[in-house]
Protein backbone atom coordinates (compact mmCIF):
# COMPACT_ATOMS: atom_id res chain seq x y z
CA UNK A 1 0.00 0.00 0.00
CA UNK A 2 0.88 3.58 -0.99
CA UNK A 3 1.77 6.18 1.73
CA UNK A 4 -1.44 8.48 2.66
CA UNK A 5 -1.32 11.71 2.38
CA UNK A 6 -3.77 14.22 4.48
CA UNK A 7 -2.62 17.85 3.76
CA UNK A 8 -3.37 19.61 6.83
CA UNK A 9 -6.35 22.55 5.65
CA UNK A 10 -4.82 25.17 8.99
CA UNK A 11 -2.05 25.30 6.39
CA UNK A 12 -3.66 25.98 3.35
CA UNK A 13 -5.04 29.49 1.69
CA UNK A 14 -7.69 30.18 4.50
CA UNK A 15 -9.48 33.02 2.61
CA UNK A 16 -10.29 30.40 -0.39
CA UNK A 17 -10.80 26.97 1.64
CA UNK A 18 -13.61 26.10 -0.35
CA UNK A 19 -11.32 26.21 -3.42
CA UNK A 20 -8.48 24.71 -1.83
CA UNK A 21 -10.64 21.66 -1.08
CA UNK A 22 -11.58 21.29 -4.47
CA UNK A 23 -8.18 21.26 -5.86
CA UNK A 24 -7.21 18.43 -3.13
CA UNK A 25 -10.73 16.56 -3.40
CA UNK A 26 -9.97 16.56 -7.56
CA UNK A 27 -6.00 15.13 -6.52
CA UNK A 28 -7.70 12.37 -4.85
CA UNK A 29 -5.78 12.78 -2.05
CA UNK A 30 -6.52 10.46 0.80
CA UNK A 31 -7.93 12.86 3.50
CA UNK A 32 -7.92 16.44 4.77
CA UNK A 33 -6.36 17.04 8.03
CA UNK A 34 -8.46 19.50 10.12
CA UNK A 35 -6.80 20.55 13.13
CA UNK A 36 -9.53 21.40 16.10
CA UNK A 37 -8.19 23.53 19.14
CA UNK A 38 -9.46 24.13 22.40
CA UNK A 39 -7.39 27.06 23.50
CA UNK A 40 -6.66 24.92 26.46
CA UNK A 41 -5.19 21.56 25.66
CA UNK A 42 -2.86 23.83 23.11
CA UNK A 43 -2.96 27.49 23.74
CA UNK A 44 -4.17 28.17 20.42
CA UNK A 45 -7.71 27.93 18.58
CA UNK A 46 -8.10 27.26 14.44
CA UNK A 47 -11.40 26.29 13.07
CA UNK A 48 -14.72 25.51 15.76
CA UNK A 49 -17.23 22.76 15.32
CA UNK A 50 -19.10 24.01 12.46
CA UNK A 51 -16.46 24.80 9.77
CA UNK A 52 -15.38 21.15 10.84
CA UNK A 53 -18.42 19.98 9.88
CA UNK A 54 -18.78 22.11 6.78
CA UNK A 55 -15.83 20.42 5.71
CA UNK A 56 -18.13 17.72 4.48
CA UNK A 57 -19.89 19.51 1.93
CA UNK A 58 -17.36 19.91 -1.06
CA UNK A 59 -15.54 16.57 -0.22
CA UNK A 60 -16.61 13.97 -2.91
CA UNK A 61 -13.68 11.65 -3.06
CA UNK A 62 -11.24 12.80 -0.11
CA UNK A 63 -12.38 11.84 4.53
CA UNK A 64 -12.11 14.35 7.20
CA UNK A 65 -8.59 13.29 9.34
CA UNK A 66 -9.59 15.34 12.29
CA UNK A 67 -6.92 16.19 14.58
CA UNK A 68 -8.65 16.90 18.11
CA UNK A 69 -5.92 19.27 20.32
CA UNK A 70 -8.55 19.47 22.98
CA UNK A 71 -9.76 18.25 26.76
CA UNK A 72 -12.48 15.78 26.52
CA UNK A 73 -12.89 15.64 22.73
CA UNK A 74 -16.44 13.46 22.91
CA UNK A 75 -18.52 17.11 24.06
CA UNK A 76 -16.84 17.99 20.25
CA UNK A 77 -18.20 15.00 18.24
CA UNK A 78 -21.96 15.69 17.54
CA UNK A 79 -21.55 19.16 16.36
CA UNK A 80 -18.91 18.11 14.27
CA UNK A 81 -21.33 15.41 12.84
CA UNK A 82 -18.39 12.59 13.16
CA UNK A 83 -19.78 9.44 11.07
CA UNK A 84 -19.15 7.14 8.47
CA UNK A 85 -15.52 7.55 6.76
CA UNK A 86 -14.31 9.85 9.15
CA UNK A 87 -10.82 9.37 10.65
CA UNK A 88 -10.66 10.97 14.14
CA UNK A 89 -7.57 11.63 16.53
CA UNK A 90 -7.60 12.38 19.78
CA UNK A 91 -5.06 12.95 22.34
CA UNK A 92 -3.41 10.51 24.61
CA UNK A 93 -3.00 13.04 27.01
CA UNK A 94 -6.39 14.78 27.04
CA UNK A 95 -8.44 12.28 27.76
CA UNK A 96 -10.09 11.20 31.44
CA UNK A 97 -11.05 7.88 29.67
CA UNK A 98 -9.04 7.13 26.30
CA UNK A 99 -11.13 3.83 26.13
CA UNK A 100 -14.90 4.98 26.23
CA UNK A 101 -13.66 8.30 23.41
CA UNK A 102 -12.32 5.66 21.30
CA UNK A 103 -15.51 3.37 21.72
CA UNK A 104 -17.67 6.28 20.94
CA UNK A 105 -16.04 6.89 17.44
CA UNK A 106 -16.22 3.75 16.59
CA UNK A 107 -19.72 3.40 17.64
CA UNK A 108 -20.31 6.77 15.30
CA UNK A 109 -19.10 4.84 12.37
CA UNK A 110 -15.94 6.65 12.47
CA UNK A 111 -12.30 5.40 12.68
CA UNK A 112 -11.05 5.87 15.71
CA UNK A 113 -7.15 7.04 16.12
CA UNK A 114 -5.08 7.72 18.93
CA UNK A 115 -2.44 10.64 19.02
CA UNK A 116 0.75 11.22 20.90
CA UNK A 117 2.70 14.43 21.74
CA UNK A 118 6.67 14.23 21.69
CA UNK A 119 6.72 13.86 25.40
CA UNK A 120 4.42 11.17 25.72
CA UNK A 121 6.68 7.87 25.93
CA UNK A 122 5.49 5.46 22.96
CA UNK A 123 4.76 2.55 25.15
CA UNK A 124 1.63 4.42 25.97
CA UNK A 125 -0.51 3.81 22.98
CA UNK A 126 0.37 -0.36 23.91
CA UNK A 127 -3.26 -0.59 25.44
CA UNK A 128 -5.34 0.57 23.08
CA UNK A 129 -3.59 -0.89 20.42
CA UNK A 130 -7.05 -3.47 19.66
CA UNK A 131 -9.29 -0.12 19.71
CA UNK A 132 -7.40 2.30 17.14
CA UNK A 133 -7.17 1.97 13.48
CA UNK A 134 -4.12 4.13 13.70
CA UNK A 135 -1.80 5.92 15.93
CA UNK A 136 -1.03 9.69 15.59
CA UNK A 137 2.81 10.57 16.42
CA UNK A 138 3.31 14.27 17.12
CA UNK A 139 6.63 15.12 15.07
CA UNK A 140 6.25 18.71 16.78
CA UNK A 141 4.50 19.99 20.10
CA UNK A 142 1.05 19.98 19.22
CA UNK A 143 -0.76 23.81 18.49
CA UNK A 144 0.92 25.08 15.44
CA UNK A 145 2.24 24.99 11.69
CA UNK A 146 5.73 26.01 11.13
CA UNK A 147 7.73 24.66 14.04
CA UNK A 148 11.25 22.65 13.45
CA UNK A 149 10.92 18.49 14.25
CA UNK A 150 10.34 18.07 17.93
CA UNK A 151 13.70 15.85 19.18
CA UNK A 152 14.12 12.06 18.96
CA UNK A 153 11.16 11.99 16.61
CA UNK A 154 12.72 9.56 14.03
CA UNK A 155 13.82 7.43 17.13
CA UNK A 156 10.45 7.20 18.39
CA UNK A 157 8.34 6.55 15.02
CA UNK A 158 10.99 3.24 14.78
CA UNK A 159 10.38 2.72 18.06
CA UNK A 160 6.46 2.86 17.90
CA UNK A 161 6.71 1.11 14.17
CA UNK A 162 8.20 -1.94 16.46
CA UNK A 163 6.22 -2.38 19.34
CA UNK A 164 3.01 -2.68 16.55
CA UNK A 165 4.98 -4.94 14.50
CA UNK A 166 5.78 -6.52 17.67
CA UNK A 167 2.12 -6.33 19.05
CA UNK A 168 0.72 -8.35 15.46
CA UNK A 169 -1.91 -5.80 15.39
CA UNK A 170 -2.95 -3.97 12.13
CA UNK A 171 -2.19 -0.58 13.35
CA UNK A 172 -1.63 2.27 10.89
CA UNK A 173 0.94 4.88 11.71
CA UNK A 174 0.38 8.61 10.84
CA UNK A 175 2.71 11.31 11.56
CA UNK A 176 2.09 15.12 12.13
CA UNK A 177 4.36 17.81 12.09
CA UNK A 178 7.33 19.15 10.01
CA UNK A 179 6.64 16.21 7.39
CA UNK A 180 9.12 18.15 5.35
CA UNK A 181 10.52 17.03 1.94
CA UNK A 182 13.88 16.08 3.52
CA UNK A 183 12.06 13.95 6.10
CA UNK A 184 9.13 12.10 4.22
CA UNK A 185 10.88 9.38 2.73
CA UNK A 186 12.94 8.68 5.77
CA UNK A 187 9.76 8.69 7.79
CA UNK A 188 8.05 6.52 5.19
CA UNK A 189 11.47 3.75 5.25
CA UNK A 190 10.47 4.12 9.68
CA UNK A 191 7.24 3.41 9.30
CA UNK A 192 4.68 6.25 8.36
CA UNK A 193 1.53 5.18 6.48
CA UNK A 194 -0.16 8.28 6.53
CA UNK A 195 1.55 11.90 6.50
CA UNK A 196 0.21 15.31 7.15
CA UNK A 197 1.49 17.81 4.79
CA UNK A 198 1.40 21.10 5.90
CA UNK A 199 4.51 24.01 5.77
CA UNK A 200 7.03 22.23 5.26
CA UNK A 201 5.76 20.34 2.07
CA UNK A 202 2.37 20.72 0.35
CA UNK A 203 1.56 23.93 1.58
CA UNK A 204 5.39 25.20 1.47
CA UNK A 205 4.63 27.61 -1.45
CA UNK A 206 7.89 25.91 -3.35
CA UNK A 207 5.62 24.35 -5.77
CA UNK A 208 2.02 24.57 -7.27
CA UNK A 209 -0.42 22.22 -5.67
CA UNK A 210 -0.64 19.40 -8.25
CA UNK A 211 2.65 19.07 -8.66
CA UNK A 212 3.40 19.20 -4.86
CA UNK A 213 1.22 15.97 -4.58
CA UNK A 214 2.83 14.64 -6.93
CA UNK A 215 6.28 15.23 -5.38
CA UNK A 216 5.06 13.50 -1.98
CA UNK A 217 3.44 10.54 -3.22
CA UNK A 218 6.84 9.96 -5.25
CA UNK A 219 8.62 10.20 -1.83
CA UNK A 220 6.62 8.06 -0.01
CA UNK A 221 5.33 5.42 -1.94
C1 LIG B 1 0.06 21.12 14.69
C2 LIG B 1 -0.91 20.38 13.79
C3 LIG B 1 -0.31 20.00 12.48
C4 LIG B 1 0.20 21.18 11.67
C5 LIG B 1 1.27 20.69 10.72
O1 LIG B 1 -0.43 21.11 16.00
O2 LIG B 1 -1.34 19.19 14.41
O3 LIG B 1 -1.26 19.27 11.71
O4 LIG B 1 -0.82 21.76 10.93
O5 LIG B 1 1.89 21.80 10.18
P1 LIG B 1 3.42 21.73 9.75
O6 LIG B 1 3.48 20.69 8.66
O7 LIG B 1 3.69 23.12 9.28
O8 LIG B 1 4.19 21.32 10.95
ZN1 LIG C 1 -2.62 17.87 13.25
Amino acid sequence: MRGMLSPSVMCADLLNLADEIKKLDELNVEYLHIDFMDNKFVPNITFDTNMVKSFKKPMKNIKRDIHLMAFEPMQYFDRMEIGEGDMVSVHFEACENVNSVLADIKARGAKPCLAISPDTPVESVFDYLDEVYAVLLMTVYPGFAGQPMAPKSMERLEKLKKIITDSGKNVLIEVDGHVSWDHCSEMREKGADIFVAGSSSVYGNDYPLDKAVEKFYNLVK
